[in-house]
């Protein structure tokens, strides 16, 4: 290509992906499938393979560039970020309202604006003419920590702003991870021998401090935009219009979050509401973050030393209690990884009973020094496994027994050990029963080949009878072998064997994840199969092909060609094949009988997780999306919808009952 050229298709495709990066991560409305977006970064990259000039560092290619650093450099913020007072009850938050009142000497009821308040860590970024310059930590409210080039990894965060954005804009927020990206991400750590987070702010806060971006650029790391620090240029009258224009602006904001009421009676409903919600979230929050909503106020109210006077946070009680542990499992994982859980005394927390505790690993039952016959505390989050966060040390009788590390694997009687390099001790038997069915679970699990029905007990009476020694195995299974589980009917063993059959079929990213190589979840699963679009043409692959791939490192690069190497992966891929698994990558399907239409799915749906949802919709062509507009053809509405069905309603939007949906689905489209 001609260098003029180049240069205006690249200006071309930078304002592109800009575009679609603002669609997808800030309004969550995409406009392109996956695969569309695919196919113009890999045209930037190759222009900017030509013409490194290019690769500027706005460009949306330059999310992990940048060569490791040797140590953060501090930057002071403009204005300080400050932190918020907490109030932890009802008097308190009256309190609040009443001191505010006072302030301004007041009898009008004060409008605030109430918003989530995250677990996770602030941080700020620095627009200067609309491009990420600095981002920093908070650190002690006056200077902070520079993790710009870790910041830039995060894909929410917007490199570059839309235009009609201020020259010098300081956007400050939280930066957190989903529960069950942090799960993941704790799994695969605890496989893999490193420690794991106790929860998901630690994630959060090591994934930011990582001197190297490639390692934070695979995180599941995510932003909400919540203020300003300096801003050159107007800014609305109100903080709740404040933050509508931060999403026009381009950064992601939790509109759906965000509650603007009208004294304080509005703020205590709204706190009541939000702690019924919390269970639901996908992310952990600790609390309602209360802010006096018109601009000027807060300037009037001005602030003390640390905290502004225009601000509270409402604190939900911790969801803790104390229970015995009564016993410690050992749990050997797919690599071999021995695990320890605390099996507890049944205890309700907050509404839900709790028999099984996280320990995470065994340098965390040094930490925390428990034993077994302690009294704990334990807390949840979500519906994730509850952690051991304190053991209650005075309590004790002295009959507490020591857990020790086993010298043998409960399972397979192999020895266990600590190999150099690693923090988790393994089970090294070759052909440890617990490995193999952790590793046929994973194979059929719903993110890997998502062969439905094959549930645990079925894993072990295969096993059992030795039937299977491989996930190969799975595919010459006959009807009569089924028949010889307990519990096995006609129309099961049918539907499993349809099932199986339909894995045969799943795309090659799903079986990359489902082969469990080391170190290659879903994302890593799903970039290896678009840059080599078949299992041939990866398994040849060098170390340095694999290098060469943005986001691939030499751990992974290693691992992979490791597994492929491998004598045994070798022979369970051959009769992988043999028996008809042979996956190629996908595109995403176009032109279905729903191709075009949008659908929001809002409030509790009982008949169908999201994720089911999205996927049948997609099959048929559509998308979902996570907002309702004028764009949205159709809202299914579970139990309890809110505001997303008085939106549809507003906009004329057709809403769609759970049954109509699954109707609609069944026909395979609109008559
Ligand atoms: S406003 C002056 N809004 O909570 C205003 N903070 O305890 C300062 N946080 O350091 C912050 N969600 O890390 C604000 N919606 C939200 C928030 C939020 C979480 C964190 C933030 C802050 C801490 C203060």
């Amino acid at each position: 290509m001609e260098k003029s050229q180049a240069y205006r298709r690249h200006a071309e495709l930078c304002s592109l992906l800009h575009h679609h990066n603002y669609l997808y991560y800030a309004l969550d409305r995409p406009e392109i499938s996956d695969s569309e977006y695919d196919r113009l970064f890999r045209e930037l990259q190759e222009i900017e393979k030509a013409f490194p000039e290019l690769a500027t560092a706005d460009s949306p290619s330059r999310r992990v560039g940048a060569p490791p650093l040797e140590k953060f450099e501090p930057v002071r913020h403009t204005l300080p970020m400050l932190s918020l007072e907490n109030s932890f009850d009802e008097s308190e938050m009256r309190e609040f309202d009443a001191r505010i009142r006072r302030f301004l000497a007041s009898d009008a009821e004060i409008e605030y604006a109430c918003e989530m308040k995250m677990d996770g860590v602030a941080v700020e970024l620095v627009y200067r003419d609309g491009f990420l310059e600095t981002g920093s930590t908070r650190g002690d409210g006056i200077t902070g920590e520079k993790i710009t080039e870790n910041l830039k990894t995060i894909p929410s965060i917007p490199l570059k702003l839309r235009s009609s954005c201020p020259p010098l804009l300081e956007v400050r927020g939280e930066v957190y991870m989903n529960l069950k990206d942090f799960q993941a991400l704790n799994h695969e750590r605890e496989e893999e021998g490193q420690p794991a987070f106790a929860n998901p702010r630690n994630a959060t806060a090591g994934s930011l401090r990582q001197l190297d971006s490639s390692v934070t650029a695979r995180r599941p790391l995510r932003i909400f935009s919540y203020g300003t620090g300096r801003v050159d240029g107007d800014t609305p009258p109100t903080h709740s219009a404040l933050l509508e224009r931060l999403r026009q602006w381009g950064l992601r904001v939790d509109l759906d979050g965000l509650r603007v009421v009208r004294g304080i009676e509005g703020v205590l409903a709204y706190y009541g509401e939000l702690m019924e919600r919390r269970d639901e979230l996908p992310y952990e929050i600790d609390g309602v973050v209360v802010k006096v909503n018109d601009l000027a106020l807060q300037r009037e109210l001005g602030e003390k030393t640390r905290t502004p006077r225009w601000a509270i946070a409402c604190k939900f009680p911790p969801r803790q209690a104390v229970t015995r542990v009564e016993d410690v499992q050992l749990q050997v994982g797919r690599t071999g990884a021995v695990t320890p859980v605390a099996l507890l005394q049944p205890v309700e927390v907050s509404g839900v009973t709790v028999s099984r505790a996280s320990l995470h690993n065994w340098d965390e039952i040094d930490r925390l020094g428990v034993m077994r016959g302690d009294l704990v505390v334990v807390e949840r989050a979500g519906d994730v496994i509850p952690d051991v966060v304190r053991v209650l040390k005075e309590e004790r009788t002295g009959k507490e027994i020591p857990i020790v590390l086993p010298e043998k694997c409960p399972e397979c009687g192999s020895p266990v050990q600590k190999l150099e390099g690693e923090v988790v001790p393994r089970c090294q038997g070759l052909s440890c029963p617990a490995q193999i069915k952790e590793s046929i679970k994973h194979f059929v699990s719903r993110r890997g080949m998502d062969i439905e029905g094959l549930g645990d007990r079925y894993i072990d009476q295969m096993l059992k009878l030795g039937l299977v020694d491989s996930v190969a195995d799975l595919y010459t299974l006959t009807r009569e072998e089924l028949f010889r589980f307990e519990r096995m009917g006609e129309k099961l063993a049918q539907n499993l064997l349809n099932a199986i059959d339909r894995s045969r079929r799943q795309p090659l990213s799903r079986f990359l994840y489902a082969l469990g190589i080391r170190h290659v979840g879903e994302h890593l699963a799903k970039l290896l199969a678009r840059q080599f679009g078949s299992l041939d043409e990866l398994a040849s692959a060098s170390g340095d092909d694999l290098l060469k791939i943005h986001e691939i490192g030499p751990q992974v690069a290693d691992s992979v060609t490791a597994f492929f190497r491998s004598p045994e992966n070798r022979e369970v891929l051959r009769k992988l094949r043999e028996a008809g698994v042979v996956p190629e990558a996908e595109e995403r399907q176009a032109g279905g009988p729903l191709s075009g239409k949008t659908f929001v799915f809002t409030g509790a749906l009982s008949r169908f997780s999201r994720k089911d949802a999205q996927e049948m919709v997609e099959k048929l062509g559509a998308r979902a999306s996570g907002s309702v507009s004028r764009k949205t053809d159709f809202v299914v509405a579970g139990e309890d919808a809110g505001s997303k069905l008085l939106r549809a309603g507003e906009l004329g939007v057709t809403v769609l009952s759970e049954e109509e949906f699954l109707q609609m689905m069944e026909k395979g489209g609109i008559s």
